[in-house]
């Protein structure tokens, strides 16, 4: 069978940028930063996304689309059966995160369809109790297999007919409902405080706290998507006219701005409803305690804000959780000769079975998200740099030469990925195993 193609350059761009905006950058940007990093946390932010996510991510590109492969079969595709090991990798990862990811979109559904249909809650009581029944019992089970099987339906549409048609469309709206409650929020009277507070506060200590360096490592491969086949799936139904770095740049900018402009939505609201305890006390506090509160308490505006929030959340939520179910099932495919009906049956069946634990308990959600979307990330990453830079350098060059793009974009690239990159992202995984062991030992 011939393997499917994008339509377009552009339909691949918006489809790894739908990939990567997602509810890391809502509620994962809003919680990290958070947790009193201020200005530290978000300087650290973008220079693990200038200097090393950069490089990896044409990195994972090139391995797709030069060996043509899943992520599964493209490791040992180019470089020999040692490197299977490191196709596992990235399909496991991709199951371990979307198995909790489906439960958050649970939720981020849940909470829509309430603002819509019921109002907002009106103090932090009734809010943490809305919390409280929206992530237990039966409801949480119905928003995980629902937000799953929506999924489900993308995925077996193919990649150009489900994965391009659907980003194509929800990009675009996704970009419009963020700017325009990003002005909105501009108008509030704790906006500059909320900004100070969470983005712009100074202190150089926070440059060496070893949690606030994790949060950062952690931030910038999971919301780029990044080290764990992603983008060698997606990259691999590309063309080799693609000019790959500055698509590459496309994406983490798209990306990081978003993760800006989030923030730029949510800390607002935070300080101008007092709700800055509330956030830091909990993981899922941001994005499902406090800003419903908060906007519960502005009335008809408030709930109208909500739902635009909301639906936000949840489209950016599925443009990637397809991504993370296209990886298992197109390796699925490439490896047992399925089809693609049986493999995203299988795959999201899996995915449903494995987010039980995490849909029936918070603490081990939260676990789930410190290893699958959090360390793994940064260990895949740092193999992807030595496999490109160092074991196989030569189908860096090759792969890119057939572009024509930018010379110099792509020594400055080569070189991070050779001497850049493994040290940066090395040290970046010892501190955060150290720093995650520490917290868990406590
Ligand atoms: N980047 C997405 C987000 O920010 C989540 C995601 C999709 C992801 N695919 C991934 C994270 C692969 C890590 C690896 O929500």
């Amino acid at each position: 069978m011939a393997r499917e193609k994008w339509r377009s350059g552009l339909g691949f761009v918006l489809a790894a940028a739908g990939s990567a905006v997602g509810l890391g950058n809502l509620w994962g940007f809003a919680y990290r930063a958070s947790q009193g990093g201020g200005a530290a946390f978000l300087l650290l932010y973008l220079l693990v996304v200038l200097v090393v996510c950069l490089p990896v991510l044409v990195a994972e590109m090139v391995l797709g689309r030069s060996t043509g492969s899943s992520a599964l079969i493209a490791p040992e595709k180019a470089a020999g059966k040692n490197w299977s090991l490191m196709g596992w990798l990235f399909v496991i990862a991709p199951l371990g995160i979307g198995s909790y990811y489906a439960v958050l979109m649970g939720w981020t559904a849940d909470t829509l369809l309430h603002s819509i249909f019921f109002g907002l809650p009106s103090d932090i009581n009734e809010a943490e109790a809305f919390f409280g029944s929206i992530s237990s019992g039966s409801s949480v089970l119905l928003g995980q297999l629902v937000s799953l099987f929506l999924t489900a339906v993308v995925v077996s549409a193919g990649v150009r007919g489900g994965i391009e048609r659907l980003t194509k469309w929800c990009m675009p709206i996704l970009f419009a409902l963020l700017i325009i409650l990003a002005i909105w929020a501009a108008t509030l009277s704790g906006t500059w405080e909320g900004y100070r507070t969470f983005l712009l506060k100074w202190d150089s200590s926070q440059f060496f706290n070893p949690t606030n360096i994790r949060n950062a490592f952690t931030q910038a491969f999971f919301s780029l998507s990044l080290g764990i086949g992603i983008m060698i799936s997606y990259a691999s139904y590309l063309d080799r006219k693609n000019k790959l770095p500055k698509e590459a740049i496309g994406v983490a900018s798209l990306d990081t701005a978003v993760g800006l402009l989030a923030g730029m939505i949510t800390f607002p609201i935070v300080i101008s409803f007092g709700l800055k305890e509330a956030v830091s006390e909990s993981t899922v506090g941001a994005l499902f305690i406090s800003l419903p509160t908060g906007l519960g308490s502005l009335g008809f505006t408030g709930r109208i804000v909500a739902i635009l929030f909301f639906s936000l959340a949840y489209i950016a939520a599925i443009t990637s959780s397809i991504s993370l179910l296209e990886v298992p099932v197109s390796s699925m495919m490439e490896r047992l000769g399925w089809t693609r009906y049986k493999a995203v049956f299988v795959a999201s069946s899996l995915l449903f079975l494995l987010g039980l634990p995490s849909a029936l308990n918070l603490n081990i959600l939260g676990k789930m998200d410190s290893v699958f979307g959090g360390v793994l990330l940064i260990l895949g990453g740092f193999l992807l740099s030595i496999f490109l830079g160092w074991i196989v350098p030569s189908r860096f060059d090759q792969d890119l030469d057939g572009s024509n793009s930018n010379l110099r974009l792509r020594k400055y690239l080569k070189f991070m990925l050779r001497w850049v990159s493994p040290p940066v992202i090395a040290f970046g995984l010892i501190v955060s195993v150290i720093d995650l062991a520490k917290n868990w030992s406590s």
